[in-house]
């Protein structure tokens, strides 16, 4: 989309419009215009005509909220939560299904011209999650406090870091996780009403208080679940009481770990191991595939929509038997171990080292010998592949982080000449980003998949199949 600058925007700050919605953009907000001057509408769905409230105006946008929908799409549905439009999380919760993953398809044929300036030759048809509710296999919760001073335990409030919005129930998440939270709760409430100096909610400002984290997994295919709670610095001597209560409590439960995060990020990252109890791991399956994930380990957050997203990896790859395959960003080998059986060899490279132990006991978990998984950062990895495991790749498989490869990695990437790059993002703008760079380095994108694995969310996964030109 091209924004126009304005001198004098058109409309100003608290201004009533009335203005048609023509389209979604990411992250969710109805896209208008106004002399052409473009605005992006909290609450706007396209093919709506709203009134519409001005909160900010920039030379070149203006951000509104809906006030008054004057004649709704026949997309719109009541969001069956009481929370949407407060907590942030499922901002597409007013579009039904069908029309979320066709605005996701759009979008991605939309940011590719945009930024990449690259028209997809096949954009396949979007592959829907299985499931539309209950579908995450792990949660990060904050904990911070509630208006009446008592412990809360959820999200972030949009646009304010510092106060956390209590979430008593989640529909994205499995039910066992609002059992958890409740239970959690009330125990640690008690705790913080019992002594409130030490066992404070944390506060991101002041860089003061205790809780600050609770993170759950669970297993799809065994039920099994995981429970860390990080603290900042501090004593908590009655842990191995409430441990033992919330394992009798939830026999599903296989490691409930209490971990320090001193850090000043908002990111749930244990620093310090102080107590656990269980194993601190479980078993997830996809497809034919078994796979370990301790608490911290990256997995696709949606195990069932990940078979889909890995079926169309292995269909991508073109795998004969004969070709060696580089797993970049690897994560805890799932991509490599899931087509490893149509490979001659697998070679995994992933930052975390915890991370790559999982992806080599998965590898051996599946009785798979041609797989070999290096720790290390990409960038000084890749170049010591010619010493090691050797240079020569047939398929490389690329899927990293949100803020996509860096400029470096991706030379080095490159630089291999792979005939076959299958670059798997969840990131859209990131991945046209990092496509402009491919297709100038001569590789061709032969086709897209888009695969949601994030329903009601404005997120979405993407494969695009890149071949190298043939040098003529
Ligand atoms: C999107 S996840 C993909 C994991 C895996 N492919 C999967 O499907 O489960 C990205 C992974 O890249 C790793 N990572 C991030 N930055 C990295 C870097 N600079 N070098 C190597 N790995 C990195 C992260 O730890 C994470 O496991």
């Amino acid at each position: 989309m091209n924004e126009k600058t304005f001198v004098n925007p058109p409309v100003r700050k608290n201004e009533l419009v009335e203005v048609d919605v023509t389209a979604l953009a990411f992250g969710g907000r109805g896209v208008a215009r106004v002399e052409n001057y473009v605005m992006f509408v909290e609450g706007g769905l396209p093919s709506e005509r709203v009134k519409a409230r001005i909160t900010r105006t920039k030379p070149n946008y203006a951000e509104a909220v809906v006030e008054e929908i004057l004649t709704p799409s026949p997309h719109r549905v009541i969001p069956p939560c009481p929370l949407f439009g407060k907590c942030g999380g499922c901002k597409l919760l007013h579009l039904d299904y069908v029309a979320q993953c066709q605005q996701k398809e759009k979008q991605i044929a939309e940011v590719f011209m945009h930024l990449a300036g690259v028209t997809l030759p096949e954009l396949r048809p979007i592959v829907p999650s299985p499931e539309q509710w209950g579908y995450r296999n792990k949660m990060e919760m904050a904990f911070g406090a509630s208006c009446e001073g008592k412990l809360a335990v959820g999200f972030h409030t949009p646009g304010d870091f510092r106060t956390v919005l209590d979430v008593p129930s989640c529909l994205l998440q499995p039910t066992a996780f609002d059992e958890i939270v409740k239970f959690l709760r009330v125990k640690l409430e008690a705790l913080r009403s019992s002594s409130p100096e030490q066992y404070a909610p944390y506060n991101p400002v002041a860089h003061r208080g205790f809780w600050r984290h609770l993170v759950m997994r669970h297993s799809r295919a065994t039920g099994e679940v995981l429970v860390a709670i990080l603290t900042n610095d501090g004593d908590w001597p009655t842990v191995p009481q409430l441990a033992q209560e919330f394992l009798a409590r939830f026999p599903q439960c296989q490691g409930f770990t209490w971990g320090i995060n001193r850090g000043v990020s908002d990111v749930a990252r244990m620093e310090e191991k102080r107590f656990e109890i269980g194993r601190g791991w479980i078993e997830e399956r996809l497809g034919e595939r078994t796979y370990r994930i301790s608490t911290f380990s990256f997995f696709q957050t949606n195990s069932c929509g990940a078979r889909l997203l890995y079926d169309a990896v292995k269909e991508f790859s073109e795998l004969t038997g004969k070709e060696r395959v580089l797993d970049a960003y690897c994560g805890t080998g799932s991509i490599g171990i899931y087509l490893a059986d149509l490979a001659k060899e697998v070679v995994g490279v992933e930052l975390v080292r915890e991370a790559v132990w999982d992806a080599r006991y998965n590898a051996q978990r599946n009785g798979l010998t041609n797989c070999t998984f290096l720790a290390g950062e990409m960038r000084d990895v890749l170049p010591t592949l010619g010493h090691t495991v050797g240079a020569r790749f047939d398929r490389v498989i690329v899927d990293p982080p949100r803020g996509g490869m860096d400029k470096r990695s991706l030379k080095l990437l490159i630089g291999i000449g792979a005939p076959l790059l299958i670059y798997v993002s969840c990131n859209p703008a990131t991945l046209a980003r990092d496509a402009a760079t491919l297709v100038a380095a001569g590789y061709i994108p032969e086709c897209a998949q888009p695969v949601d694995l994030f329903p009601h969310t404005p997120h979405v996964e993407c494969i695009i199949k890149f071949r190298k030109r043939c040098p003529s």
